[in-house]
């Protein structure tokens, strides 16, 4: 299911609109990125109308004399289909399509374009699909008498129903039987996740702007063999590769779904399971473009994403890639955000040093305590081995005394034997 055609590269008009506190070199820089998104799902940017509004047009988001412009500039550059950057009601796309006699969709339109070219595991299909389909229900219409007088099947059209009353029934039963699956596969996907919790790896996620680098970086760290393209969003299905730290500890580290400004929310709302992943993990590697061309909105876009999905509190280590290309750029981010280093995921620069970072604060997160434990609960001893780091073991009248490094959680579960913090 597209909205894009890719039997031949279509021809797009981007339209973007200005309105305060914008400024146009904005609406500019939105533009351009809008046009590697058509690019990446497989058409090109022809034309592009820009417009200062202090609010949309209810009708048609541009005004009247603005959507004229924009049909002539269809006729002119022969174009296929007109594309937003901001999202359109479906009134005001119905109204636009029939005022400029072609396609007008949006850039949820186009990202979801792009995810489902790029889904790749059964999980992530049908997360995808749900999306499109949450998408088209509100967007719906009847096309034209000539269809919804064509005879139904049995049991497809009831008396007096319209095609549209069909489609949409279709449309809400399909929604339905993909949202038990998902919830089938968050189920399983829980169930492993706590199996890996219990072996006491901790986790990381890198997170960032769709291009970020992180799937390069993933791939640094671990040779892990990820996909690496210089496409929008090629990563889409979470991968989990583990990883030895400096230390000697071993963290398992996640490779998410790209973000980027306006991520449409019914993929947000979709893909929840599969970004549960960034909000139980103890660490965050947020990585930024520092090449790019606003590093700032790019991070503010991805903790907006981060909010939404729950991880807003999880700690965050922000890393500034493309150090090869970005030099003093990237010098100047990192002493502006304290805490943040700088990496050339592709030359390897600043990888020691990330990796030693990355060990730094996860042992922030823990704790040394000191437990006694009854020689009747070697149980406890075992547990203590295999989820923290034991730090000194002695044996006293009757019971073990231990020193040893545990996460918040540990510390909690063994309270009862915690005789010093
Ligand atoms: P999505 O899958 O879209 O979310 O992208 P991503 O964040 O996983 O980015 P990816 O690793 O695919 O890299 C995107 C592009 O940036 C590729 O062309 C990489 O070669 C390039 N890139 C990554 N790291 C660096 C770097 O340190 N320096 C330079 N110059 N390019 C880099």
């Amino acid at each position: 299911m597209t909205l894009i055609e890719r039997s031949f590269r279509e021809r797009i008009v981007a339209v973007g609109v200005t309105m305060p506190p914008q400024h146009v070199e904005q609406t500019e820089a939105h533009l351009d990125e809008l046009a590697l998104l058509v690019d990446t799902a497989g058409a090109d940017v022809v034309a592009r109308v820009l417009q200062r509004r202090d609010a949309p047009d209810p009708a048609t988001f541009i005004g009247k004399g603005k959507a004229e412009e924009l049909r002539d500039t269809s006729l002119a550059f022969d174009a296929d289909t007109v594309v937003f950057d901001d999202e359109l009601s479906p009134a005001q796309s119905r109204n636009l399509e029939k005022l400029l006699g072609r396609t007008a969709i949006d850039r949820t339109a186009v990202i979801l374009d792009i995810f489902a070219q790029n889904a790749r595991t059964a999980e992530g299909r049908a997360q995808v699909e749900l999306a499109q389909l949450r998408y088209r229900l509100p967007r719906l219409r009847g096309k034209g008498m000539a269809l919804s007088q064509q005879a139904g099947g049995i049991g497809t059209r009831g008396p007096g129903e319209t095609k549209l009353e069909v489609d949409r029934r279709r449309l809400l039963r399909r929604i339905t039987v993909l949202e038990a699956e998902l919830a089938a596969l968050a189920r399983t996907r829980r169930t492993q996740r706590k199996a890996r919790q219990r072996g006491r790896n901790r986790t990381v996620s890198i997170v960032g702007y769709t291009n970020a680098g992180k799937s390069t970086l993933l791939n640094r760290l671990t040779d892990a063999g990820v996909l690496v393209e210089d496409r929008l969003f090629a990563t889409l299905d979470p991968r989990a590769r583990r990883l030895q730290l400096p230390g000697g500890e071993a963290v398992v580290v996640s490779d998410t779904v790209g973000f980027v400004r306006k991520l449409p929310h019914q993929l947000v709302e979709a893909f929840r399971s599969t970004l549960e992943v960034v909000s139980e993990s103890d660490l965050l590697i947020h990585v930024v473009d520092a090449a790019g061309a606003d590093p700032e909105e790019q991070m503010q876009a991805v903790r907006t994403v981060l909010d939404d999905i729950g991880a807003g509190e999880v700690p965050e280590l922000v890393v500034f890639n493309k150090l090869d290309e970005a030099g003093d750029d990237a010098k100047r981010l990192t002493g502006e955000h304290a805490g943040s280093v700088a990496i050339s995921a592709l030359s390897g620069e600043g990888i020691d040093a990330l990796l030693a970072t990355v060990s730094d604060r996860l042992r922030a997160l823990e704790v040394v305590v000191e437990l006694v434990v009854p020689y009747d609960r070697g149980d406890v001893v075992a547990a203590l081995h295999r989820e923290g780091e034991v730090l000194v073991e002695a044996h006293e009248d009757g019971a073990t005394r231990v020193r040893a490094r545990l996460d918040d959680a540990g510390a909690a579960r063994f309270r009862e034997f915690v005789v010093a913090p």
